[in-house]
């Protein structure tokens, strides 16, 4: 069997608009490095090959040179443009990858992603063709009417709050946005969507983790400072236990 080949769309093209800064949040700092940092680090350790960086038009330079060059990201293969809604950019970074059998989409502002995720939300796709990572919701879901009453309570247990990445075969994923395109009116929030909207095709959820937010708001920074700290804290941990296994081993 010929080796299947992998790749990651990090999607950092977006303008932040509820963040309210001046900075792009992409480029925030969160402990001591800049807010899409994380998702790449957690890429580049990943078992994925080879990494698309999407950032908005006339920031690829600044990116290569801030973020990918000093950082060490050696699977950042490319850096794009993108356009002006997620999709947009999406696309273009689909458009941009050869030689490809199955892609992971990631927001580059979720940055407790894992390689752990990365890579069950890889076998997802390997298996299922679509698959995304989210989790259950932890508060009771109203769906209201356009007057404001609430009209449905669907069972908790059956609601996810769907994160990224998102996990497709190549093929698949390129075909349902071409789908997309060729259609007038273009709306969609995920990746998923375009599978289940274009192709009638099922996506299949699978866990991601409590952890791994997305950075929208100034709130959410605050939360992402905590969470890092945790983070750390485990990263230590695990070094430690790796170093007393190695000891204990001799
Ligand atoms: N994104 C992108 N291209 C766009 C819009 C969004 O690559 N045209 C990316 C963002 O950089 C982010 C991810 O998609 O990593 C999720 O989008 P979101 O959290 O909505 O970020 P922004 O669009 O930047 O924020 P806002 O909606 O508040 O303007
Ligand atoms: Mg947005």
């Amino acid at each position: 069997m010929t080796e299947k080949k992998t790749a990651a769309v990090v999607l950092a093209a977006g303008k932040g608009r509820r963040m309210q800064s001046g900075v792009p949040k992409q480029y925030m700092s969160v402990g001591d490095k800049p807010l899409i940092y994380y998702a790449l680090r957690a890429f580049e350790e990943s078992v994925i090959e080879q990494i698309t960086l999407v950032t908005a038009p006339g920031e690829e330079e600044f990116c290569r040179r801030e973020i990918v060059k000093p950082y060490g990201f050696k699977k950042v293969r490319q850096i794009v443009a993108g356009g002006e809604e997620r999709f947009h950019s999406v696309y273009r970074g689909l458009c941009a990858l050869r030689n490809c059998d199955y892609v992971l989409i990631h927001d580059g502002a979720r940055p407790f992603v894992t390689p752990q995720m990365i890579a069950r939300a890889l076998s997802g796709a390997q298996q299922y063709g679509s698959c995304v990572v989210g989790m259950p919701v932890k508060d009771t879901i109203k769906v209201s009417d356009f007057d404001g009453y609430a009209c449905q309570t669907p069972k908790r247990e059956l609601v996810w709050a769907v994160q990224t990445p998102q996990a497709f075969s190549y093929k698949l994923i390129k075909t349902a946005y071409e789908k997309l395109f060729s259609k007038k009116d273009v709306a969609v929030t995920d990746d998923a969507m375009v599978v289940e909207t274009m192709l009638n095709r099922q996506v299949k959820l699978i866990p991601g983790s409590y952890y791994n937010i997305k950075v929208t708001t100034k709130e959410d920074l605050a939360v992402a400072e905590v969470f890092l700290k945790e983070y750390q804290k485990e990263e230590w941990k695990k070094k430690k236990s790796k170093k007393i296994l190695k000891i204990l081993k001799k």
